[in-house]
Formats: structure tokens, sequence, C-alpha cells
């Protein structure tokens, strides 16, 4: 019987050191629970890395032997190469060029070449698990060129890629030193997905230019296959957040916070700590709203969440600092005794007191300057229950493309920014429930299951297309 096996630099579990034990948390993320059906299926499994760089021998042997009880393969990486492939080559090298922050990025051979060994080390991983007839799914651009290392040891194999970040614009890939190494690793696999359109015309547009294959209606013709290329925008476990939103827990925190703000109206800004994500904009915007717009001071607040991330990148760390003295500057220039303009936290929050932030919050900011997708405002909709909310979403997040009722803005506009929460603020509620109920239905359907189940039946279908192409 065939498998099905999950791949990607993480694992949706991670293991971490307290004194001297070991501790295993599950991921919340999407992608974890959008998945959980499928790697936890009989025989499946998923290969990745568990976060944690192992002491010995009887220690890996142990992590291994608990993971494989959860189906889960564990590649286990040193320090070095956590520093050359992952903060090296994939987030200093590849994140910054595929979000248009070409400027950070850096071009190392030693992180190249790191890049392209723990690629080999996933492939060995991956090959000790898979039959020559198994379904491979592979995820995001730590991982690139795996699809054509797996491709070479197992022809038969049916490889899945998804790329979870934006593709971008041929002028900006054709930077890259590296450039078509990475697109033929893509290349391995036999259907590629992105969150948009756009992403998969830039992606065409590459293949093309840089390495002349003809591209057409979504299919790219190598010399030995045909690969499909086409867009799965992913969702969100719509319930899970509606659930959680609706828990006496969630409501008895937004109770506790309503009171504690003095019943200020809330603007919400939620992100992993990232430059591409728009938090420094975001906060002179709110800055700048205060002083355009004097009637909101002591009724207006943000709550400003920030997930830690990548800190041991220099540009984060420096954002950090950034991030620090904007909110003490802004805060020292307009509080008031009994009003702070805005609460910031760094840290990541349990789901109930993330989904009670959700449901407080009159307006959600999720203005990045380049984002794949943007899950964020996905689960704002899904807190929102039938109270309305209003979205400002950046026309440069994947998200854009489908959800039209929010108010789209271009993030590095920082006057329409401001313009547009004064609007939000001002919004009737039966404008704000039209536009969310709209949203909604978008959301709640095309869920993190939806997209699974598109993507694992696109793959199969092209496999049997190719078969069928080649038999005749
Ligand atoms: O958005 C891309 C992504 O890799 C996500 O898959 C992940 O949740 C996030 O960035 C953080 O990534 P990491 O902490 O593994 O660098």
């Amino acid at each position: 019987m065939s498998q099905t096996i999950i791949v990607s630099n993480r694992l949706p579990t991670k293991v971490q050191r307290t004194d001297d034990s070991l501790t295993f948390q599950s991921s919340e993320g999407g992608l974890a629970t959008g998945l959980g059906s499928i790697y936890q299926a009989e025989g499946n499994m998923w290969v990745g890395w568990p976060g944690l760089f192992v002491q010995d021998a009887a220690e890996e042997q142990y992590v291994t032997e608990q993971l494989r009880a959860d189906s889960m393969r564990p590649v286990f990486l040193t320090e070095t190469e956590i520093r050359d492939y992952y903060e090296g080559f994939s987030n200093s090298t590849l994140w910054p060029t595929f979000h248009y922050f070409s400027q950070l990025a850096t071009y190392e051979q030693a992180h190249w070449d790191a890049y392209v060994a723990v690629n080999e080390k996933f492939c060995r991983a991956v090959l000790e698990q898979a039959g020559p007839d198994d379904t491979i799914w592979i995820h995001d651009y730590q991982l690139l060129l795996l699809p054509a290392m797996l491709r070479e040891a197992r022809p038969n194999c049916t490889i899945g890629f998804f790329l979870h970040i934006p593709f971008p614009s041929y002028e900006l890939i054709r930077v890259l030193p590296w450039r078509a190494e990475l697109l033929r690793g893509m290349l391995g696999a036999d259907l590629i997905g992105f969150h948009t359109y756009g992403y998969m015309r830039h992606f065409l547009s590459a293949v093309s230019q840089l390495l002349g294959l003809p591209t057409q209606n979504g299919q790219i013709e190598t010399p030995t296959r045909t690969l499909r290329v086409d867009a799965f925008p992913m969702g969100i476990d719509y319930e899970r957040y509606a659930r959680a939103a609706a828990s006496p827990a969630a409501q008895e925190y937004e109770v506790t916070y309503r009171k504690a703000l003095h019943d200020a109206r809330v603007i919400l800004s939620i992100d992993r700590l990232d430059y591409t994500k728009g938090i420094a904009q975001r906060l002179r915007a709110f800055a700048l709203l205060l002083q355009r717009y004097p009637e909101w001071r002591e009724k207006v607040c943000l709550i400003m969440l920030v997930v830690p991330s990548r800190d041991q990148v220099t540009e984060y760390a420096a954002l950090k600092e950034e991030i620090d003295e904007l909110v003490g500057r802004i805060n020292a220039q307009y509080r008031t005794i009994s009003w702070n303009p805005i609460h910031y936290f760094y840290r990541s929050l349990p789901l109930e007191e993330l989904a009670s932030l959700y449901r407080l919050a009159e307006v959600a900011l999720v203005t990045p300057m380049r984002d794949g997708m943007n899950l964020v405002a996905k689960e704002f909709i899904a807190c929102k229950a039938d109270n309305g909310g209003v979205l400002i979403l950046s026309e440069r997040a994947g998200a854009a493309r489908e959800l039209a009722d929010a108010l789209i803005i271009n993030p590095t506009d920082t006057s329409q920014l401001v313009e547009a929460m004064h609007d939000a603020l001002m919004m009737p509620l039966e404008e704000q429930q039209q536009r969310m109920a709209a949203m909604q239905a978008l959301v709640r359907r095309y869920n993190v299951f939806a997209w699974t189940r598109l993507f694992m039946n696109q793959l199969a279908y092209t496999k049997i297309k190719q078969h069928t192409l080649a038999t005749e």
C-alpha cells in the first residue's frame, strides 16, 4: 500500500529542553491542523526538524522514538546547519528576496552550501521512509531543492510542493546567483502550488525566462515530464477559532480587558516579529491618527501583539528595538493618567486569550509590506461572530485577493492608512456586519481542510494524467 509523507522544515511538534528534561509541544499552527488527518493516518508520516539540538546518540534515539509514536520522523540539525541553512540562506537570502526586500538579502557561498547539504539531509531522511510509489508533499522555501533530489532517487513517486510565501517577480529572482538551481529544484515536483495566481504567474515567467522551458495553461514541459502549477489559497480551521471565541474563557477575558481599558475602543495588531509585516509603519500611522484626529485621543487604543521570531537574525533584532522605541515614544507623547494609547505585548498567547482579543477589537490592522497569505486576517474574521468589526488589509497580502470586503489599503501610504482607521471607527454597524458576513462565508468554506483536499486531489489527478499521456 502506498503512503503519504509530509515534509517541512519544522515538525508539527516542537521539542524543548527545560532544565534537564525534554518537553514535546504540539504546534497549534494551521498547517499542522490541516494536515493532521493525512500524516496521522496509518502508515503515513511527517518528516522535519524538531527544533532541538540533541546532545548525544541516546537523546537522539529517545526523541526519535517519542516522535515516531506520533507519526513523525525527525531530521536533526546542528547549530552550524541552523546558522547557515535556516538563519542564513533561508531567512537572510530567500526570505528577503521573495518578500521584495532585496536590499536586506545576503549572498554567502557558505550559506548556499549549507542549504544544499541540508536539503540533501532531508532527502536521505525521506528516502529511508519512502517506497517507489509513495506520495510526498513538500512545504516551503527552506526545501526548494528537495523535489528534484527526490525525483532523481524515486522517479515514480508523486511529489507535490507548496510555497507558503510570495513568489516574486522575475526581476527579483534573477538577482539570486543560484536562481537556476532553485527553479530546477522545484521542477522535480508533479504539482507546484502557490497562494495566488499572481505568484503562480511570476513563477511561470521565471521558468520560461531563466530556464527557457515552455509554459502554457499552468503547465510546464520539461524534457522528461509535464508538470502542473496552480493557485491554492490557504485557509484556517474556522470552527476552531469560532469555538474559541465563543468559549466562556474568551468571554471572561474580554470582560476583564474591557474594564481595564475603561471601555476604550480597540484597534488590534497581531504579527510574528518580521520586517515584512509593516509593524513600525503601522505604529507611525496610529500616531498620525491621534495627531490628525485628536477626538480619538483617550477614546481609542491600539493593542499590539508581536510574537517573537527568528531573533538570532540581525534584521529581526534591529526591528525589535525599533518597535520598542516607537511604542515608548508614542505612549510618552500621548498618554494620560487614565489612558494608554498603545498596549504592546512581545510574546505568544494561548488560543482563548488570542480569541478574546479578536472579540474585543473593532478594527484589525493587517497591513504587511508583503505577505504570502496572512492567516491573522482570517482568524479575526472567524472570531467575530455576528457583531461586526472592520478588517483593514494590505493589498500586498495574498489574503487581499479573496477578502474584497475588507478596507484594502496600500501599506506604504500612511495617510491612506490613517483615513482607513478613521473610516473603520466611523463605519455604521450594519455595513460592518454586511462586509463581515460576506467574508465569514468565504473563510468558513475555503478552510484549511478544503485547501488540503484540493491540493491532494489535484496532485493525484496530475499524476494520473501524466500516466495516461505516457501510455498513449
Ligand atoms: O510564512 C512562512 C513560515 O515559514 C510559516 O510556515 C511559519 O509558520 C513562519 O514562517 C515562521 O517560520 P519559522 O519560525 O519556522 O522561521
